[in-house]
């Protein structure tokens, strides 16, 4: 299988592993971006025949695993299903027997699951790419398919801004880090308690510092969305803190993403949202449906996004 010509910046990403946006350079996110758009627009084709990736869940997912599934299709390879219920992961074998034993059988590995150190653990022993699927910390898939929405909308996008407004959960995090890598300001809204991890905080500021932007956290709606080119929202207990729901909706009322929000954004401004989205509470059904939204061209661009990935990791 020949390498992608046309994307030098893609050739030192095989066989790595993308456990965090942070893995990843500007010109190598950059390039896979690029390779996206041309791979959505007819312009390029890669073959990843008789490739399978492994896919290991163990939180439900609808886009991500089909995005993935259909994306290895496209390109000529396929996955397998490896979910917990149906492998011995789910009765205890060890990461370092699972990890060394599916690398002899399968090319790549996308892991969806709570530690991020569980995740490191299978990167670790896994002698083969490992993807983050979206773990507790992270959301890389979804923050490469969220930039390519945005370069859809604007063109260049360094320099533009980008206000999530929410909890400063994995999607927050995967933003501020891609986000900074690519020269766009990240502006984090949320009520107090809520703010993103500190170390990612500090990270993504020195990625900013270097590409020309900024990572900024604010703790008022309008303030955070004052001039947006992007409104990004998700919700506001993620998996694993159902319990929690009562009490989030709670802390962030008047948080919710809607026309009055957007009307304080930049006019050209765009909405997005990862989905799934609860309409009436982090959005409104007229923020969602309304004419400024790009959630569903986003939804989409998981599927080119990670087939740039796939390419990138694999081919060669
Ligand atoms: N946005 C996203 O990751 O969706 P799924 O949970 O459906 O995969
Ligand atoms: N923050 C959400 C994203 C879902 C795609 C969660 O982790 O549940």
């Amino acid at each position: 299988m020949a390498a992608i010509n046309g994307y030098p910046a893609l050739a030192e990403l095989h066989g790595r592993d993308l456990l965090s946006s942070a893995d990843l350079n500007s010109e190598q996110t950059l390039a896979l971006l690029q390779l996206a758009a041309d791979l959505k627009a007819g312009r390029q084709r890669v073959d990843l025949g008789g490739k399978t990736l492994g896919l290991i869940f163990s939180k439900a997912s609808t886009r991500t695993r089909v995005s993935f599934t259909v994306a290895m299709a496209r390109l000529g390879g396929q996955t397998l299903d490896l979910n917990p219920q149906v492998t011995q992961v789910g009765r205890g074998e060890p990461v370092a027997d699972t990890a060394r034993v599916l690398s002899r059988y399968v090319d790549a590995l996308a892991i969806r699951t709570f530690a991020q150190e569980e995740l490191a653990d299978y990167a670790h022993w896994a002698s083969i790419p490992v993807i983050n699927a979206l773990t507790d910390l992270e959301h890389p898939c979804q923050a490469l398919a969220d930039f390519l929405t945005l370069q859809e909308a604007f063109g260049e996008i360094s320099g533009l801004t980008l206000a999530y407004v929410g909890d400063g959960n994995n999607v927050a995090h995967s933003l501020m880090l891609c986000g900074a890598l690519l020269g766009v300001n990240v502006r984090i809204g949320c009520p107090v308690g809520f703010e993103p991890d500190g170390t990612v905080l500090e990270q993504s500021r020195t990625l900013a510092a270097a590409h020309g932007s900024s990572v900024e956290v604010v703790h008022e709606p309008v303030a955070a969305v004052r001039g947006a080119h992007a409104l990004y929202t998700d919700v506001w207990a993620s998996m694993g803190q159902e319990e929690e729901k009562a009490e989030r909706e709670r802390a962030f009322a008047g948080w919710c993403l809607n026309e009055e929000l957007l009307a304080e954004a930049d006019p050209r401004a765009i909405v997005l949202h990862c989905l799934p989205a609860y309409r009436g509470l982090e959005i409104s059904a007229g923020a969602m449906e309304g004419s400024a939204s790009r959630i569903f061209d986003q939804a989409e661009n998981r599927l080119h996004a990670q087939q740039a990935l796939l390419a990138a990791l694999l081919s060669g």
